[in-house]
């Protein structure tokens, strides 16, 4: 697939993210006050986003990263994740609050809550810069920035067969 038979439809803007981004942070550190928290970016769509995020927090945090994989390639992903790169230190009663960039059907997210709990996390909060409309994860998100209806997102972080995520912005994609 060549780039030139891709078309890009503009989604958000920098500056519309930056706002949305700032907006999360003031609700997560009011939230997280009492606590020294653990944010975890999820590799490696969220890695943009993690870092913009966090820079946005004043609290003391520590920062880590996982990396999963998905069988099957979108639109046909499988209900199982591999995790390819885990978290490096104990997450034994810590608070910790997972960084995605798009909750879709809500898979990834289900998995990795129930992997960070398994860790025996005092509390598992998700933090999404994106949430897909009538996302049936939509309840167990305790913070979501914007509603996606339909179309691939590139841009951000987020990839087209590993393409597209140095992008400023966020675009929807389309073929032909
Ligand atoms: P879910 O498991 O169905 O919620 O899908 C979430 C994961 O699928 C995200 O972490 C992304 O990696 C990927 N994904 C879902 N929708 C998109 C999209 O529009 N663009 C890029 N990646 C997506
Ligand atoms: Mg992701």
């Amino acid at each position: 697939m060549l780039k030139e038979e891709l078309r890009f439809i503009p989604f958000l803007s920098h500056q519309r993210i930056a706002s949305t981004v700032e907006g999360l942070a003031k609700k997560i550190t009011e939230d997280y006050a009492d606590t020294v928290p653990v944010v975890i970016g999820v590799l490696k769509g969220a890695a943009l986003f993690t870092a913009d995020l966090v820079r946005r927090l004043p609290m003391e945090l520590e920062l880590d990263f996982i990396q999963v994989e998905r069988y099957g390639k979108y639109p046909e992903p499988q209900p199982t994740i591999t995790i390819v790169h885990d978290v490096t230190f104990p997450l034994k009663d810590r608070d910790v609050l997972i960084v995605e960039d798009i909750v879709d059907r809500g898979i990834t997210i289900k998995a990795l809550k129930e992997h960070i709990e398994r860790k025996g996390a005092r509390s598992v909060k998700v933090c999404t810069l994106l949430l897909r409309e009538g996302s049936p994860a939509k309840g167990s998100i305790e913070y979501a920035g914007i509603g996606v209806d339909k179309g691939f997102v590139v841009g951000y972080g987020m990839d087209y067969r590993e393409k597209f995520r140095n992008l400023d912005a966020l675009y929807i994609m389309e073929e032909g």
